[in-house]
């Protein structure tokens, strides 16, 4: 499995800030999934740049899964939830509810992430939280389900068909 890891940060971006959470991303996925990072980049906290990017992985390059880091928060910068449901199809809510509901163990302020997850095209996207320990976080508890999410989207719509036709009592 092929995934991008897009890191969202101002300071990244202008290269002020060492992009740790990016690499933290592409080491959980490997470590939780044993799935490699094959596209990253860092863009600025700009809506359009995210959402862009996002759009153009998903459509151009087909990547099955788009994972963000940063810009989830309540910063008047932090516009990574809005910026993904300007790209998203169809939203993906019990994704973002679950690592919110099992951070609230780690940190009480993970009430305070807005990430949201959804789906374009074949593509899953899901935000999370900027520092690279939430990242790791949000993985582990994300990865259970991500294979199964991903297979959903792969398949193709005559093949569930078929899927269901089998399994079909017979009467
Ligand atoms: N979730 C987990 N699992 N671990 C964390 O350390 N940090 C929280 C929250 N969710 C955190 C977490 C904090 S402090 C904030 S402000 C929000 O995510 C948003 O983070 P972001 O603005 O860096 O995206």
């Amino acid at each position: 499995m092929q995934i991008a890891v897009l890191t969202i940060s101002d300071r990244s971006y202008l290269g002020e800030r060492e992009d740790l959470s990016g690499p933290a991303t592409s080491a959980a996925a490997r470590k939780h999934l044993g799935w490699d990072c094959t596209a990253a980049a860092i863009v600025p906290d700009d809506r359009d740049a995210i959402a862009d990017r996002i759009r153009h992985w998903a459509d151009k390059d087909q990547m099955p899964l788009i994972l963000t880091t940063g810009g989830t928060g309540f910063a008047p910068r932090d516009v990574t939830p809005e910026a993904t449901r300007d790209a998203i199809e169809r939203e993906a809510p019990g994704l973002s509810e679950a690592v919110r509901a099992a951070s609230m163990n780690i940190t009480p302020h993970a009430m305070l992430s807005r990430a949201v997850a959804g789906i374009r095209g074949r593509s899953l996207i899901v935000n999370l939280p900027g520092n690279p320990k939430g990242v790791q976080e949000a993985i582990e508890i994300l990865a259970p389900a991500l294979p199964h999410a991903l297979a959903l989207l792969a398949e193709e719509p005559e093949a569930n068909l078929r899927h269901r036709r089998t399994n079909k009592p017979q009467v």
